[in-house]
């Protein structure tokens, strides 16, 4: 019997931000509807009686080709990357993946990433996370880069606030800082770096995303951008066709010192973007 084979088991605890719940829900239908009908296994989710916005998903696969399968379903990828928008999911028990099924999946994803490096679409529906065996990054979830205290507070504007305080902008006085979000919930922060030939000049939000990719991070969640400006600071042509690129329609906030200045999507700041898929006819 499926439930009594741990190793078709899987659990995910999920921690809800405040005010998601009818959208998960709505998730978790669709998630269960996906397995049904591609015959992936079923699940179920159950509240914590204890804490209202904690619930647990738990998976019963059919098979663990299955449950791979299931894992690579571009349908599914989808799903999952909104729920990592809207909570913190941990996985408590995987008892599916055997031995080296993680290290081909892991290695699967790369090659795909690869394949599709310049593709710049929705590219943090791919969430690679760090190399398995290295240990650097071992601990980064305890690092000071992890500002996600519970589900629903991660302060990206506070911690685009704090990247600013680092801005070298000696000629503009400009000082701005960005807070890039991935898919595992990791914060990497950036400010503009500025420089006597002025054109070498960085902005804050390439600082965070060249940051985050030299240290292998693909998927990306959100990016908040501070700036002291009465009006919104929104990211500059170079910094958009860059976010396009590695971060696809990433959910951009805006801000300054003390208020939230507005919330966007980036497909609405670069409607008609250039991107390697238009070269495709050109690089074969
Ligand atoms: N800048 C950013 O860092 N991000 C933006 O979104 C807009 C502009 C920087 C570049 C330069 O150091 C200063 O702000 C003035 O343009």
């Amino acid at each position: 019997m499926e439930t009594s084979d741990p190793r078709r088991l899987s659990v995910w605890l999920i921690d809800l931000g405040e005010g998601h719940e009818a959208e998960f829900l709505t998730l978790s239908t669709h998630f269960e509807a996906i397995l049904i009908r591609k015959e992936y296994g079923r699940t179920e989710v159950l509240r914590d009686e204890g804490h209202p916005l904690r619930f647990y998903a738990v998976r019963y696969w059919h098979s663990a080709t299955a449950a791979e399968q299931c894992h690579r379903d571009p349908e599914i990828q989808m799903l999952t990357a909104r729920l990592y928008q809207i909570s913190r999911v941990t996985h408590v028990v995987n008892g599916v993946r055997r031995q080296g099924a993680v290290r081909r999946l892991l290695d699967e994803r790369r090659a795909r990433v690869e394949a599709d490096r310049r593709s710049g679409f929705d590219r943090r529906l791919v969430s690679l996370g760090p190399a398995e065996d290295d240990r650097r990054n071992a601990d980064r979830r305890l690092g000071p880069r992890r500002v996600r205290d519970r589900a629903g507070e991660v302060n990206l504007v506070e911690a685009a606030r704090r990247a600013r305080e680092h801005a070298d902008a000696a000629f503009s006085q400009f000082k701005v800082g960005a807070a890039l979000e991935t898919a595992d919930g990791s914060i990497i922060t950036g400010c503009n770096i500025e420089n006597a030939t002025y054109g070498l000049t960085i902005c804050a939000e390439r600082v965070a995303m060249f940051k985050a990719l030299s240290e292998g991070h693909r998927a990306f969640v959100r990016i908040a951008i501070v700036a002291d400006t009465e009006n919104p600071t929104p990211p500059c042509g170079a910094c958009r066709q860059i976010l396009w690129e590695f971060a696809g329609n990433i959910e951009i906030q805006l801000a300054n010192l003390t208020e939230d200045k507005g919330v966007h999507h980036l497909k609405t700041l670069l409607p008609l973007p250039f991107d390697a898929r238009l070269l495709e006819r050109h690089t074969l």
